[in-house]
């Protein structure tokens, strides 16, 4: 039988599928050093515009991680890094865009993972242990319940603006400078690169509630299927046009979700909140006038880690909002973003136009000559549509943009590129853009071409080519995959390509070593309050990890030992529960987020028979040299160290 840690245990591996790392490592060891892993996650990925990668890392020294005593006392030495991927994934390689988020610990030696798993609709947590040269990795589905005490959004975390803990702190990229070492090729800019993590964090944290109201929101039977297939025709389109239909249209749109919401989300449903907030490490060191390499050194040590109570990411962070109806642009929004953009340009490609109904716009144009000639303006009508916008010529080719678009019925995306080649006979034809695609309306429809007719020196006219293509990929609608509890994209375009004629890349099959969940070494029946610390604290505090503080591993004997010597912290923490949150110098223990697997909330915990016979017991062992009470007048860092301190 499974005790409670045991049950914990097996939903700490995936219910279904794999994480993407698993996927990304395959059945070799992770490469190493980080700059190996660095560049095979690269390997699939991208260039980004603007030669910015399709990856994010910064560095982390002083942080509010479960990594971050790891360093201790060298931890500008050993920064902790973050990586997040951002960026577009090549055709047939791994999707990582939001969905591959790491945190590394040189000296340590360990890999945090956190990492979508398609198949099963989560992020997976992750450890890798004994990552360093020489060592032999082991990869681990973490305790998850450890992990989500922070991680609420069962998600990436990342602190809000200004991003202190990172380079974006002058101060804290001083000290790191100061080190003289390379950190893994990362530079020690500014804002901009939290600035991308964060904005990651933030869409990956969503990912789980677009999928929650896609199983959920649409429910089940024939009604729940049509209404998954209208969001994802609506994703496609809107990944494909970037443009969001008018409000008619959305209210139209799987209204099965207005239907039913109430009914699944009473309270409404809750958007989980990504961001902690933010830290400056540095705020309270007192100013010494000494260099940066100086002053890092052992008194301010306790100082520089101390994180006060309203920082800590352990305390409860509630829902952002609660959406009491569906908010259908960001939901559509927020589908199409799990849609490759290499499968967009696959279908945009070979979606063969030619069967498809099409439709001629004439206008009537003026021209205009501006900068000295180079550039044509056109401003172009008829009574119900308009078009304006400018070409010049370069290299041969003529090239553009469209200003405005205004089509009775229709909603056109913003920044279409003109592309098209030198005029001849007066005439000048364009192929219309938009990111690497065709531009379309929202409504799906090609904006297939715009021929512009120079008469009279500044008269003329215009004609505007439209495609219904997009009806074809409509027509399909029925061979799209039924009854699916999990939206994946891939799986979805796998099945519409093909029946469109479009060749679509099998995914190739992986073998993958079996998963591994992180092993607990102990401890099933222990005497007396024990057991009492063991059911509220052991998930947490019961481990072969340092940190948190493993006071609770061990034999009898050694659990005694080990609380007594933690003894004042604990006692600290656990009244915590009675003082105002708002006076609280250090997070109540157990934090908040474990108490609802026991039964309780914040209020019945705190006058739990349970809670004051814990606090009974360490008081009643502090009481035998002091006064239990004046631990409680200190400053939580002045307590004495949870653990003996080992060399
Ligand atoms: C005590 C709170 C806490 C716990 C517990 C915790 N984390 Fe985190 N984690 C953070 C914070 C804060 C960040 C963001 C800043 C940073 O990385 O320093 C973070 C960031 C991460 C990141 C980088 C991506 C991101 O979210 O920004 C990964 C990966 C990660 N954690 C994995 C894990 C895993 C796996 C576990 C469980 C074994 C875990 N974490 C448990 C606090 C925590
Ligand atoms: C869900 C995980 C979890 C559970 C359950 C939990 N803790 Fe913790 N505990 C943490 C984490 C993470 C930290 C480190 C962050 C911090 O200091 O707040 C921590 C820190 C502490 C510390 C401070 C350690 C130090 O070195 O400063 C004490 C003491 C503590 N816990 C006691 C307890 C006790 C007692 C219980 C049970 C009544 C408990 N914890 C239950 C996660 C947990």
């Amino acid at each position: 039988m499974l005790n409670a840690h045991g049950a914990a245990r097996a939903a700490d591996l995936p219910p279904v599928g794999r994480s993407q790392f698993d996927y990304l490592i395959g059945a070799h060891p992770p490469p190493f050093p980080f700059s190996h892993l660095i560049a095979k996650i690269k390997g699939g990925l991208v260039q980004q515009a603007e030669g910015l990668s399709p990856l994010k890392i910064t560095l982390i020294p002083l942080g509010r991680s479960l990594q971050r005593a790891a360093s201790a006392p060298d931890f500008f030495r050993f920064p902790r890094v973050v990586l997040a991927v951002d960026g577009a994934s090549k055709p047939g390689a791994l999707a990582l865009k939001d969905r591959l988020f790491i945190g590394y610990n040189e000296k340590a030696a360990v890999l945090e993972v956190i990492s979508y798993n398609e198949a099963a609709g989560r992020f997976e947590f992750q450890v890798v242990h004994d990552y360093r040269q020489g060592g032999q990795p082991k990869i681990v589905y973490a305790r998850r319940e450890i992990c989500l005490a922070c991680h609420q959004n069962q998600a990436p975390i990342f602190a809000r603006p200004l991003w202190d803990e990172t380079p974006a702190n002058p101060a804290i990229a001083a000290r790191l400078q100061a080190v003289g070492r390379d950190f893994y090729g990362v530079k020690l800019s500014g804002t901009d690169i939290a600035y991308f993590i964060d904005a990651a964090a933030a869409r990956a944290s969503l990912i789980p509630v677009w999928q929650s109201i896609w199983r959920d929101g649409c429910g089940s039977g024939a009604d729940g299927d049509r209404c998954r297939r209208e969001l994802f025709l609506a994703a496609l389109r809107y990944g494909l046009s970037g443009a969001l239909p008018s409000d008619a249209e959305w209210k139209a749109l799987a209204n099965t979700l207005d239907r039913r919401w109430a009914q699944a989300w009473p309270q409404g449903l809750a958007i989980p909140n990504s961001n902690i907030p933010n830290r400056d490490p540095l705020a309270f060191v007192p100013e010494t006038g000494a260099s940066p390499q100086q002053s890092s050194v052992a008194p301010e040590l306790a100082q520089l880690a101390h994180i006060p109570a309203q920082f800590e990411p352990l305390r409860a962070r509630p829902p952002l909002e609660r959406w009491r109806q569906p908010d259908k642009a960001r939901l559509i929004a927020g589908l199409a973003d799990l849609i490759d953009a290499s499968d967009l340009q696959l279908l945009d490609a070979q979606l063969r136009s030619d069967r498809a109904p099409s439709q001629k716009i004439s206008f009537d144009c003026r021209f205009t000559r501006k900068d000295k000639g180079q550039r044509v303006a056109f401003a172009c009508a008829n009574p119900s549509a308009s078009i304006s916008g400018a070409w010049h010529l370069s290299h041969g080719k003529a090239s553009g943009n469209v200003d405005e678009i205004a089509l009775a019925g229709a909603v056109a995306p913003p920044a279409i590129a003109l592309e098209g080649s030198a005029p001849r006979a007066g005439m000048a034809r364009f192929s219309l853009r938009r990111s690497g695609l065709h531009a379309r309306l929202a409504d799906g429809r090609l904006l297939e071409q715009l021929a512009l007719i120079q008469s009279a020196s500044d008269q003329g006219s215009a004609s505007l080519l439209l495609r219904d293509d997009f009806s074809l990929v409509q027509a399909q609608a029925t061979q799209l995959p039924a009854a699916d509890g999990v939206f994946q994209a891939r799986h979805w375009m796998g099945k519409l390509l093909p029946a469109l004629g479009i060749r679509y890349p099998a995914a190739p099959a992986v073998k993958l070593p079996a998963p591994q969940a992180q092993t607990k070494t102990t401890t099933a029946n222990r005497p007396g309050i024990q057991a009492g610390f063991e059911r509220m604290c052991g998930e947490c505090h019961d481990s072969g990890e340092r940190f948190p503080p493993n006071f609770l591993q061990g034999d009898a004997a050694t659990v005694t030992a080990q609380i007594d010597h933690c003894a004042e912290r604990i006692y600290y923490r656990l009244s915590m529960w009675n003082v105002n949150e708002a006076q609280r110098g250090k997070t109540p223990m157990p934090p908040l987020a474990a108490l609802a697997q026991h039964g309780y909330d914040a209020t019945s915990w705190t006058h739990a028979p349970e809670l004051a016979a814990l606090r009974g017991y360490v008081e009643q062992r502090l009481s035998r040299t002091e006064n239990p009470q004046r631990v409680l007048t200190q400053s939580f860092e002045n307590l004495r160290e949870c653990l003996p301190v080992t060399p």
